[in-house]
């Protein structure tokens, strides 16, 4: 195998570690929206499904390709752990914590699969690339459903918690 697909490959075993790793996170973000925000919890909800199935078209593309599936690495685990890590701990705001490292998750998503796109379009492989652009599309989605979400939770969130 030339070392450029092998190089796809491994990016796309990065992808499909990231996808494992923010699932976990997503279901510990759903649980913390469950009180105040039900709208907010249904959102990430559809989101869990949406990661694991992008996680399979990962992994379907990797083995496609003759490539193995590693995922032993939580790249993108240690990345929300210094995001989150950097804001200073008031006990009731993780949801806000929450949409900013979801915020920077999906940038990261977005960012990462436009890379394989690219790659994967210099190597030659259509369907890899029709793959990396479908996921992006749904990344793009859910950053843009956290951008919404923001500021109004914000808000609210200071009104139900934080006392004038
Ligand atoms: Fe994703």
């Amino acid at each position: 195998m030339d070392q450029q697909r092998e190089t796809l490959i491994t990016w796309l075993n990065d992808a499909y570690s990231m996808e494992h790793s923010i699932i976990d996170t997503l279901e510990g973000m759903a649980a913390d929206a469950e009180e105040d925000f039900p709208e907010l919890q249904r959102l990430l909800n559809q989101h869990i499904e949406t990661t694991k199935a992008q996680a399979e078209r990962v992994k379907g593309e990797i083995e496609r390709l003759g490539g193995t599936v590693s995922g032993t690495k939580k790249v993108m685990a240690d990345i929300m752990g210094s995001i989150q890590g950097l804001l200073p701990d008031l006990a009731k705001d993780k949801v806000i914590k929450n949409l900013l490292a979801g915020f920077a998750t999906e940038n990261m998503e977005i960012a990462s699969y436009k890379a394989i796109a690219a790659a994967a379009e210099e190597v030659g492989e259509t369907q890899t690339v029709q793959m990396a652009r479908d996921i992006l599309n749904e990344e793009r989605g859910m950053a843009k459903i956290i951008d919404a979400q923001l500021e109004p939770t914000v808000v609210e969130f200071l009104r139900r918690h934080i006392n004038e």
